[in-house]
Formats: C-alpha cells, sequence, structure tokens
C-alpha cells in the first residue's frame, strides 16, 4: 500500500472513532426522545459570548433520579401540571426573550438567560451548600468552557 492510503485510513479510522464517541444515545421516555448528552444550543441567543452548554440529560433525570417536573412544566392558575406524557416543550418556546424578562398577563415570566440560570444554577448552588464535593458546576467556565 502507499503511504498516501495509509494515512487516508488512519484518518478515517481516526473519524469514525471520534464520530462513535460524539454520538448520544437516545432515552426513550414517554414524553419522546431525548438525546442522554447534548448541546442545549438555544437558537434564541443569536450569537453566542459564551459557548452552547453541554448538558447530561440522562444523569440528571435517571442517575441523579431529579424530577422531571423539576425542568419541564406548565403552570396554570401558578401550579405546575406538566406530567410525564406531556410534550417536553423547548424552553425558549415560553422564555421567548433573550435577555429581558417580560410580562405575560400579568405574571413574570423569565427571559431565556435566566431561565436557565435560575434553574441549572440555582439548584447546584443548592447542592453544592449540601456537599462541598458536589460536581454540581455553579462557576461560569464550568458550564461555558472557555474557548480555545
Ligand atoms: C450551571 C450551568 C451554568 C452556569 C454556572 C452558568 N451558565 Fe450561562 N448558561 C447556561 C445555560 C444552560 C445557558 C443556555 C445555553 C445554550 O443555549 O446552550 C446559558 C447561557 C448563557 C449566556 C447566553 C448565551 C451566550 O453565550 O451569549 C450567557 C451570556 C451566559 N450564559 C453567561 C454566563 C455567565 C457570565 C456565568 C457566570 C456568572 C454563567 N453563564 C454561568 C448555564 C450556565
Ligand atoms: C435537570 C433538568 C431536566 C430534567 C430533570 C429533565 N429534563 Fe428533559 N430536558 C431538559 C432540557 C434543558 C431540555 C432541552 C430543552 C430545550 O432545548 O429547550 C430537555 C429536553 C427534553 C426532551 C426533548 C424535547 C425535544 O424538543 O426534543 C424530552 C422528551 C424530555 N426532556 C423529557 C424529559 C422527561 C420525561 C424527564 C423526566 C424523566 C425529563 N425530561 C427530565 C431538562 C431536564
Ligand atoms: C409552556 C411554557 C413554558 C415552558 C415550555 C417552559 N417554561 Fe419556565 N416558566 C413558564 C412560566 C409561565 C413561568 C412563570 C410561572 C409563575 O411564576 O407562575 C415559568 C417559570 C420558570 C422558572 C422560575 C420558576 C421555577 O420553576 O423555578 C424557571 C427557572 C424556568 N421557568 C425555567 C424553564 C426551563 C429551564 C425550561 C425548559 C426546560 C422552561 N422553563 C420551560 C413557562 C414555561
Ligand atoms: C434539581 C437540580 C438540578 C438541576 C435543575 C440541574 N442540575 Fe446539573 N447537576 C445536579 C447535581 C446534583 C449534579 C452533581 C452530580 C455529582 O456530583 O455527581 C449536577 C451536575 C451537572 C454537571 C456536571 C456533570 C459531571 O458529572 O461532571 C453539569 C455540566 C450540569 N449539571 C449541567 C446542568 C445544566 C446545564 C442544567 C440546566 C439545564 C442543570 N445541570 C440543571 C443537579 C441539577
Amino acid at each position: 500500500m502507499r503511504k498516501s492510503s495509509i494515512a487516508i485510513l488512519v484518518v478515517l479510522a481516526f473519524a469514525a472513532a471520534a464520530l462513535m464517541g460524539t454520538m448520544a444515545v437516545a432515552q426513550d421516555t414517554k414524553s419522546g426522545k431525548v438525546e442522554d448528552t447534548f448541546k442545549i444550543k438555544d437558537p434564541i441567543f443569536k450569537k453566542y459570548k459564551k459557548v452552547p452548554v453541554n448538558f447530561t440529560h440522562k444523569q440528571h433525570s435517571v442517575d441523579l433520579k431529579i424530577k422531571c417536573t423539576d425542568c419541564h412544566h406548565v403552570y396554570k392558575d401558578g401550579k405546575n401540571v406538566w406530567k410525564d406524557g406531556d410534550k417536553a416543550a423547548k424552553c425558549s418556546s415560553c422564555h421567548n426573550t433573550p435577555k429581558k424578562n417580560q410580562k405575560v398577563g400579568g405574571v413574570k415570566v423569565y427571559s431565556a438567560y435566566n431561565a436557565y440560570h435560575k434553574n441549572c444554577r440555582t439548584c447546584h448552588k443548592a447542592f453544592k451548600k449540601q456537599d462541598k464535593k458536589s460536581k454540581a458546576p455553579t462557576k461560569c467556565n464550568q458550564c461555558h468552557p472557555k474557548k480555545k
């Protein structure tokens, strides 16, 4: 075999391995399929000052046994009526302003920026407080690793 074709094979092998590494298995829930790990990459943030955040959906919902309703909700009269089997709508379908909170029918609805941070970061901070060794990220760069 010529040197160049060996080089191509090596490159292909690496590409295949890289692809398999990034391929996330999907969790099948009553509410639909969801990747085990994915970048949230919410289209509401047209430009990213930071980097899209990696989220381990399965780790949170299965391994850590966090309830679906700690993150997914539909509010009726101030109560969360979302239940297993309901559609898990995109956060930004309701939190549909990037930065500024809005008022919808007299109810304050967080911007996408605040909705994500209040959801993710508030819970992580509470865990960190309970257990200093918790891996729950609370610092900016732990969720938004520095751009290379
Ligand atoms: C627990 C994880 C977490 C921490 C800690 C965190 N963020 Fe975020 N942040 C998110 C998530 C999730 C989004 C939505 C990301 C997406 O769409 O991929 C986001 C979005 C953003 C955005 C809007 C998108 C962009 O890149 O322009 C900015 C700006 C941002 N965060 C800044 C910060 C800053 C500054 C800190 C520290 C004070 C911080 N974040 C800490 C999870 C986190
Ligand atoms: C710790 C927070 C958290 C928990 C717990 C959680 N989810 Fe999610 N889930 C998310 C986030 C964030 C997304 C991505 C939302 C987006 O892109 O706007 C998502 C997405 C999904 C999707 C994909 C929706 C789509 O548009 O493709 C489904 C289905 C889903 N979740 C179902 C569930 C079910 C069922 C449970 C409970 C067994 C659960 N989730 C628990 C945060 C969570
Ligand atoms: C169907 C519309 C809808 C969707 C989808 C939605 N939200 Fe909300 N969310 C609301 C409304 C409305 C409120 C205000 C409720 C109130 O204060 O009575 C709210 C409140 C919140 C709050 C503050 C109250 C609390 O529960 O801690 C956070 C944080 C939040 N949402 C994060 C998220 C995240 C993260 C997602 C995606 C996983 C999401 N939301 C998806 C409508 C929605
Ligand atoms: C209700 C609580 C809760 C919510 C909401 C939550 N998390 Fe977490 N998360 C945890 C806990 C607890 C851990 C730490 C697990 C450990 O120590 O092994 C964690 C760990 C993580 C880790 C580190 C994974 C690792 O093992 O290194 C990332 C990244 C993360 N969360 C991202 C997010 C993002 C992004 C969101 C919002 C979309 C979010 N989390 C919402 C509880 C939560």
